[in-house]
């Protein structure tokens, strides 16, 4: 084939291929069998590979993605993307029409009414017909640049065809249709990944990812419903407009409702209620725009939204049922939460039959009793909650409830005794080993930054400690993958078993576990108040976790932590309180004695040079969870599993600087970017800079000290650039450790600052 006849050949394959996705996606009407379109897709496949200098980048054969990027660039708004008010009432409504008519001089207004789409806002910019960019509303004037992402959206148009203006910016909602959500977070939870809580939290996520190879796996959609620039076309209103987006094959806003009248407008709002729940995606109120453009151009807008339009806000369904019981549940950070039991009622597309009362305060303030007739919403579209109580409905037979008195003053869960700490609002289980908060830690010790487990994700986690396979974390070490492969992770209605596969990987990957260096550990348990920060600033003082409980040396920090504390606070000087004599004397004895002690020890950690990650708070937590008896029986157990975990940066003195040690100096207080493909992942270059006293941070700027670059490098290294940030390439990063510093060390293309 020339080159002048595989061009043509792909443009005939390319708009087949458009012609049938269109079909498919926009007009469900697919007119070839889904063999017969594969081969057209894979013939232009090859053709592309065989003529790469003709494939283009709006090619359908992109939408599956490509390289993954390194960060998002940031575009203009040419016309700035503004926002809608809200109105959540009739007289609201009324109040907007009474405006418009007052400076239009006209009673009668051409309207138009549409579903408000709960997704991302999206600008689709295309010149000459051909998608050129993808950009989010950002803060209105410049978004993020998600051309790769949209890309993959199926059925949206990427080359608009002959009859394109020149420049026409589409402006719409991407979003995920309720269906494909639900499918995916089923396909998550099976993977033991984290589910999304809501369509448009799933959208919002899917759309920040860098791989689109991974957008493309995801159900996402476009709707369209403005536009930003537009040139050479001669239209005059929205009506028109949707005529247009309708011959370019733009998926669009239905249904529409056309009035001009305030009561047409509230006739449609209603009516938009009625069917929004069949629309198959979430929404979340009625837009209500103006019409014609000369109307809105006298209407104008204010800086952040137009006068010509709002959106109506629909409130949460409510219905009244039955309060039958309320029982206590015990969350996963062992907060008590007492829950409605209900005569089931169906609200906003889904039978509720339990609520959340949120806290006794809560039930106080709205005198919920056992036996009343009470009124349920769904907060945020999601959450079931009881709103109110219908008194005038309430039984003498209706019987108060009080929290503390109904589980004995015991976590219902574990029995141990409940706490309610001062200011809080709710009662807490305050046991460690609370089976309650056991599926919370299980996901934390599972989790990448932790032993990273694969295979036990939220979902696996939480059936795991429910069904009682991992009471502690330390069950995990001890099961089997016959027990995996048979655990159902579905429902007694509907099982669905983890299967061996999955089950092989877990036990496979906790065996790997147990080797995990000793900071990973500290991590994954779950202390209160250590990070991966602290951990891993404790990891460097101890040799292995045995050792934690009877450290001195982090003993010495919690005691000078604390008692530096007492001293900040400064109680002598409190003006603001007034002491008197024996409290005087009594707090400046503790002073006296404080101040030296504080004195002394930082000269005994001074060469230690701990990092402020592991303060007084985190050491003295880190203590109580390994001398407590929790903490003991933990160590006793995994001595008897035989695992010991073991420091892997081990060096309590700062020998670093001290040892004249150049690797460690070079990198001690220095601040890395990393960016682009590296030989390994990310994180492991992070935990080595960590381990030398350097810091890492996300973005670029005057501070950085070095840009770590691997591979195809994109928006960082040219913003390294241009702030004159010092970039190392990989093997330059490798002779700066191995101690270079000087002759063989000097990095590849060190630029000067
Ligand atoms: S029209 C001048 N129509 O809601 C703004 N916006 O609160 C014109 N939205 O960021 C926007 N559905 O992304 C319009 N049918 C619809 C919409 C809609 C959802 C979003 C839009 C905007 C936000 C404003």
């Amino acid at each position: 084939m020339t080159p002048e006849e595989a061009r043509t050949e792909i443009a005939r394959l390319s708009a087949e291929v458009e012609r049938h996705d269109q079909l498919y996606y926009q007009q469900a009407t697919p007119e070839i069998s889904d063999a017969d379109y594969d081969k057209l897709f894979r013939d232009l496949e090859l053709l592309e590979a065989a003529h790469p200098e003709l494939a283009s980048p709006n090619s359908p054969t992109k939408r599956v993605g490509g390289q993954p990027i390194d960060g998002f660039d940031q575009r203009e708004h040419v016309v700035p993307m503004l926002s809608i008010d809200d109105v959540f009432s009739e007289e609201e409504v009324h109040d907007f029409w009474t405006r418009m008519v007052k400076n239009l001089l006209d009673a009668k207004i051409p309207m138009m009414i549409e579903p408000k789409i709960d997704g991302v806002a999206a600008s689709l910019i295309y010149r000459d017909g051909e998608l050129e960019a993808a950009v989010t509303r950002g803060d209105g004037s410049a978004g993020d640049v998600i051309t790769e992402n949209v890309r993959t959206i199926p059925g949206l148009p990427l080359r608009l065809g002959a009859d394109a203006p020149p420049v026409l910016e589409v402006r719409g909602e991407i979003y995920m249709p309720n269906d494909g959500f639900a499918k995916m977070n089923v396909a998550r939870e099976e993977e033991g990944l984290a589910t999304f809580a809501n369509p448009r939290n799933a959208t919002a996520g899917t759309l920040k990812l860098l791989d689109s190879r991974e957008v493309a796996k995801r159900p996402l959609a476009f709707i369209a419903h403005g536009f930003g620039q537009l040139e050479g076309v001669e239209i005059d209103s929205f009506s028109q407009y949707r005529d247009l987006l309708k011959t370019l094959n733009f998926p669009r806003n239905e249904p529409v409702w056309y009035t001009d009248t305030v009561d047409g407008v509230l006739a449609a709002i209603s009516e938009l209620d009625e069917k929004r729940h069949s629309l198959g995606y979430a929404t979340d109120g009625a837009v209500v725009k103006v019409d014609s453009f000369a109307a809105q151009q006298q209407l104008g807008a204010t800086s952040r939204a137009p006068r010509w339009a709002i959106a109506f806000k629909y409130p949460p369904e409510q219905k009244e049922t039955l309060l039958r019981d309320i029982t206590v549940q015990v969350g996963r950070t062992g907060t008590l939460t007492p829950v409605a039991e209900l005569d089931p009622v169906h609200v906003s597309g889904t039978t509720v039959r339990r609520a959340t009362l949120h806290n006794q305060d809560e039930i106080d303030r709205k005198d919920v009793r056992i036996g009343d007739t009470v009124v349920i919403q769904k907060a945020g579209e999601i959450i079931p909650e009881v709103v109110k109580v219908i008194t005038a409905k309430r039984e003498a037979s209706s019987v108060p409830f009080d929290l503390y008195d109904y589980v004995e003053g015991k976590c219902p869960r574990c029995e141990q005794p409940i706490e309610k700490a001062e200011g809080f609002v709710a009662w807490k289980c305050v046991n460690f080993a609370c089976p309650a908060q056991a599926s919370n830690r299980l996901k934390q010790f599972v989790s990448r930054k932790a032993l990273d487990i694969d295979g036990v994700g939220s979902i696996v986690a939480e059936k795991l400690v429910e069904r009682g396979l991992v009471e502690d974390i330390l069950d995990l070490f001890e099961l089997r993958v016959d027990q995996l492969a048979d655990f159902n992770i579905g429902t007694a209605v509907e099982p669905r078993m983890l299967g061996e596969k999955n089950g092989t990987k877990i036990v496979e990957t906790s065996l790997r576990a147990r080797e995990a260096p000793l900071s990973k550990w500290l991590y994954g348990l779950g202390i209160p108040q250590v990070g991966e920060s602290a951990a891993l600033e404790a990891s460097r003082l101890v040799e292995t976790m045995h050792d934690i409980p009877g450290s001195e040396l982090i003993d010495k920090i919690r005691e000078r932590g604390e008692k530096d504390t007492w001293l900040k606070a400064n109680p002598m000087r409190s003006k603001k309180v007034e002491l008197s004599a024996e409290e005087y004397t009594e707090r400046k004895a503790k002073h006296d004695e404080y101040k030296p002690r504080v004195k002394e020890l930082n000269t005994e950690l001074e060469d230690y040079a701990i990092s402020p990650e592991l303060g007084g708070v985190a050491s003295r937590s880190l203590l109580e969870f390994f001398r407590s008896d929790s903490g003991q029986a933990m160590l006793a157990r995994m001595k008897d599993l035989g695992i010991n975990p073991q420091s892997h940066n081990y060096r309590p003195l700062a020998a670093a600087a001290a040892d004249g040690d150049s690797a460690a100096s070079e990198i001690a207080g220095k601040t890395f970017v990393i960016t682009g493909t590296l030989s390994q992942g990310r994180d492991a270059f992070k935990a080595r800079i960590q381990e030398a006293g350097g810091k890492v941070s996300g973005s670029i700027s005057k501070k950085t000290d070095y840009l770590l670059a691997g591979a195809s490098a994109g928006s960082k290294l040219t913003k390294a650039e241009s702030l004159g940030v010092a970039v190392l390439s990989e093997e330059a990063f490798e002779a700066l450790v191995s101690g270079g510093g000087g002759d063989q060390g000097e990095p590849e293309f060190k630029l000067e600052g």
